[in-house]
C-alpha cells in the first residue's frame, strides 16, 4: 500500500524551500508511489492537523519560486498547550500518515530529535540563509543571499563612489558572517566585520582613512551579529523572536555615525534586513534544494527515520539529527584572517 507523509517548513523562510518541497513529492511519487500533504505554517499545521494536498500538479513550476507554499512560524511542537508527541502521534494516525518531513534550521532539528525520541517517524532537511551548520557544507538559500548582498554591494559602491562616502551595508548573520564574508570578498569591500572576530572602532576607521587617503569611496560590510570589543551581544533593540532570541539588527546605523566623526568622511548605513530571504532561488540553490528533497524521498522510503539528508562535497549524503545539531559552522580564524591582510 502507498505510504503517506507529511512535509512542513519551519523557522525563517529561505530560498529553495519550494524546491525541496518539489523534490521530494516528484520523487516520492514518481520512483516509490508515495503520497504527500503539506502542513501549514510549520509545527502548527501538525499539531492542528491543518493540511493541505501536495502532489505533482500542487508543486509544479515550483523550483524558482521563493518563499514556502507551505507557510512557515516559529510555533514550537512542545511549546503550544495541544502539542507533544501524544497529540502528534494522534494527529498522524487520524490522517494516515507514516511520518514527518520537517525542513528547518537548527530549532527544528532539535524539535526533530526531541520528536523523534518519543516515537515520532521524522526526517529532517537542514535550512538556513546563514549557512552555519557545520554537519553539512553547505544551505541552499546562502548562495542566493551572497548574490544579493553582493549586488547590494556593487550599487552602493557607485553611489559612495558620486559622493565620496564611506558606505556601510548590513547583512544577516546571527552568529556568523558566512553571507558578510562572500559577499564582501565578492564584492571587493575594505572592510568585512563578522560576528565571530571583534574589530576596534580604531582599527576600522584606520581601514576606512586609509581608503579614503587614496582618494576612494570606503565600503563597509557588517554582518548583524558583529560586536564592537566592549560588546558583550550583538546589536538589538527590537525585542525577542518567537524562539524568544534577541532580535539582532541596526549595528549598522550604530558604526555609520562613529565612522563618520571619527575620519570626518560622510558616511551612510544601508541595512539590507529580509530582502536576502526573499525571492527566487539561484540556480545554485535550486539544483542543491531539488537534490536534498529528492534524497529526503529516499529517507523515508527506507524509513530511516531520525535522519537528515546533507552536502558532502558534491555528495548528498545523510546524517543525524545528533551530528546535525553538534557545532555550529563559524568562520575560522584563519579564513578571516586570510582575507583581512587586504582591508583598507
Ligand atoms: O536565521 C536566519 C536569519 O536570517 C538570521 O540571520 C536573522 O537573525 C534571522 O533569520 C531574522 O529572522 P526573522 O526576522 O524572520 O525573525
Amino acid at each position: 500500500m502507498a505510504k503517506r507523509f507529511g512535509i512542513l517548513t519551519s523557522g525563517g523562510d529561505c530560498p529553495g524551500l519550494n524546491a525541496v518541497i518539489r523534490g521530494a513529492v516528484l520523487k516520492g511519487e514518481t520512483v516509490y508511489g508515495h503520497e504527500f500533504v503539506g502542513f501549514r505554517d510549520g509545527w502548527y499545521g501538525l499539531v492542528y492537523g491543518d493540511i493541505m494536498a501536495l502532489d505533482r500538479t500542487t508543486v509544479r513550476g515550483l523550483s524558482h519560486q521563493g518563499g514556502t507554499i507551505l507557510g512557515t512560524s516559529r510555533f514550537g511542537p512542545y511549546t503550544e498547550p495541544d502539542g507533544g508527541p501524544e497529540n502528534i502521534k494522534k494527529v498522524l494516525a487520524d490522517l494516515k500518515l507514516d511520518g514527518v518531513i520537517a525542513i528547518g534550521g537548527d530549532g527544528t532539528a532539535s524539535a526533530s530529535k526531541r520528536l523523534f525520541e518519543d516515537g515520532i517517524n521524522i526526517v529532517g532537511v537542514p535550512k538556513t540563509i546563514d549557512n552555519d551548520i557545520d554537519a553539512t557544507d553547505y544551505t541552499f538559500g546562502f548562495n542566493t543571499a551572497v548574490e544579493i548582498a553582493t549586488e547590494a554591494i556593487d550599487r552602493l559602491r557607485t553611489t559612495g563612489n558620486s559622493h565620496k562616502r564611506c558606505m556601510v551595508l548590513e547583512v544577516m548573520g546571527r552568529h556568523a558572517g558566512w553571507i558578510a564574508l562572500h559577499s564582501g570578498i565578492a564584492g571587493g569591500a575594505h572592510a568585512i566585520l563578522i560576528p565571530e572576530q571583534p574589530e576596534s572602532l580604531d582599527q576600522i576607521c584606520a581601514w576606512v582613512t586609509s581608503v579614503k587617503n587614496r582618494g576612494r569611496a570606503p565600503m563597509v560590510v557588517v554582518a548583524e551579529g558583529f560586536k564592537l570589543p566592549d560588546m558583550k551581544e550583538g546589536y538589538s533593540v527590537k525585542g525577542l523572536d518567537g524562539f524568544n532570541r534577541p532580535r539582532l539588527g541596526g549595528i549598522g546605523e550604530v558604526l555609520a555615525p562613529m565612522i563618520e566623526e571619527r575620519t570626518g568622511i560622510e558616511t551612510r548605513a544601508t541595512v539590507l534586513g529580509h530582502i536576502q530571504r526573499g525571492g527566487v532561488p539561484t540556480a545554485f540553490d535550486r539544483v542543491l534544494a531539488t537534490r536534498m528533497g529528492m534524497a529526503v524521498a529516499d529517507l523515508v522510503a527506507e524509513a530511516k527515520f531520525g535522519h537528515m539528508v546533507a552536502l558532502h562535497g558534491t555528495e548528498i549524503s545523510r546524517i543525524t539529527f545528533d551530528e546535525a545539531l553538534g557545532e555550529l559552522k563559524q568562520v575560522p580564524v584563519d579564513q578571516y584572517q586570510e582575507i583581512r591582510v587586504i582591508f583598507g
